[in-house]
């Protein structure tokens, strides 16, 4: 081992936003119940790890070229997940070193593109360590679901599920697969502006959310509608229906709030800005017929999406009515993208 070369990969992949949102696990990372997301194009993370060979394994860590210990509790809870299939972790030294496309405070969450990029980086090591190392993108997506749950779903470009449904035989809950439809081209353009009403870190966070379900009264409810919204979404993904996907996405967002205000102890991470601008989205679709949505994560800043077609006078009623709202006007503008690449290397 120890003659062997030092050796490296780079990886550059998107965040993902979630339209039938992850809420609650069970096992070991995995979800009670299936959801669907898409892949950003513009927020994304790139790693590259360069891996020296070393008895003891062991790594460090830089997030946008400084020290960041605040995450290696984060990458060894991760790396004790993996490590049976990826001996790499135990032989090699790993120089990890991580960039995001998005300032850190802007309430994008990183974990989904940040996990998935460390799973390519290291499968893609491994490989180079022992040619006889094989693996496809469901063995990515399954290791970096145990980093973070949504991280499964960012391995692919487009629209993707994750979670298990009787109906769909592809679909697992230990990997995330593409969604299993031919996706109408109203949602292959779909873009997703974020409008930033907080960018403080949030008091409850989602893993601690999750956990809030295992004694959830609402439980079983959430587990039948996240799983009849599945269904639905596919089909208006595939149909094209926009008044549906609008449906199930709105309901989906207020769902999840919903059960954190209910859960015990109680809590809400909305702010009155983002009730403001759920209501001005919803009034300005009933006013000129425009498609506009919202969508929200386990935070305060909300999501407007739109089919490419509109964007034009979206943008102008956007900057008008809701960019005067957002925290210090913020809005990181972003839309659907194509999924990770591997990143060559040129010395
Ligand atoms: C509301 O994937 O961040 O964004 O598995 O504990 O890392 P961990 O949680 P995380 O949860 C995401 C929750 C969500 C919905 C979603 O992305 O599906």
């Amino acid at each position: 081992m120890q003659d062997k070369p030092p050796i490296s990969s780079t990886w550059q992949t998107p965040s993902n936003l979630a339209i039938v949102k992850y809420w609650g696990k069970k096992g070991i990372q995995e979800p009670v119940n299936p959801s669907i997301s898409f892949s950003l194009s513009e927020a994304t993370t790139t790693t590259r790890i360069s891996a020296s060979p070393n008895k003891r394994g062991g790594f460090s860590f830089r997030l946008e070229g400084k020290k960041a210990p605040e995450f290696h509790s984060k990458i060894e809870k991760f790396f004790d997940l993996v490590r049976s299939r990826l001996p790499i972790i135990n032989h090699y030294h790993l120089d990890i070193a991580s960039s995001n496309t998005f300032p850190h405070s802007s309430g994008i969450a990183s974990s989904a593109s940040a996990m998935s990029a460390l799973a390519f980086c290291l499968a893609d090591l491994q490989r180079q360590a022992n040619d006889k190392y094989h693996y496809d993108i469901t063995d990515v997506s399954s290791m970096a679901r145990l980093g973070s749950g949504s991280a499964a779903r960012s391995v692919y470009g487009g629209w993707n599920l994750w979670g298990r449904l009787p109906e769909i035989p592809e679909s697992s809950e230990y990997y995330a697969v593409p969604a299993p439809t031919q996706i109408a081209p109203v949602f292959r353009s779909i873009h997703d502006d974020i409008l930033i009403v907080s960018s403080s870190a949030k008091p409850v966070s989602s893993t601690s959310g999750h956990g809030l379900m295992e004694e959830h009264p609402y439980r079983e409810g959430r587990i039948a509608q996240a799983n009849e919204n599945t269904i639905k979404l596919i089909k208006h993904l595939k149909t094209g229906n926009l008044e549906g996907f609008i449906e199930i996405c709105e309901s989906e967002a207020l769902s999840l709030h919903g059960l954190m205000m209910s859960s015990t102890p109680s809590y809400t991470l909305l702010r009155p800005a983002s009730l403001t601008l759920i209501n001005e989205i919803r009034h300005y679709r009933e006013k000129t017929g425009i498609p506009v949505s919202f969508t929200m994560d386990a935070g305060p800043n909300v999501h407007l999406l739109y089919p490419d077609e509109f964007a034009e006078e979206v943008l102008i009623w956007e900057k008008e009515q809701l960019q005067p709202l957002c925290e210090k006007e913020r809005i990181i503008r972003d839309r659907i993208g194509t999924g990770p690449k591997k990143v060559i290397e040129t010395n």
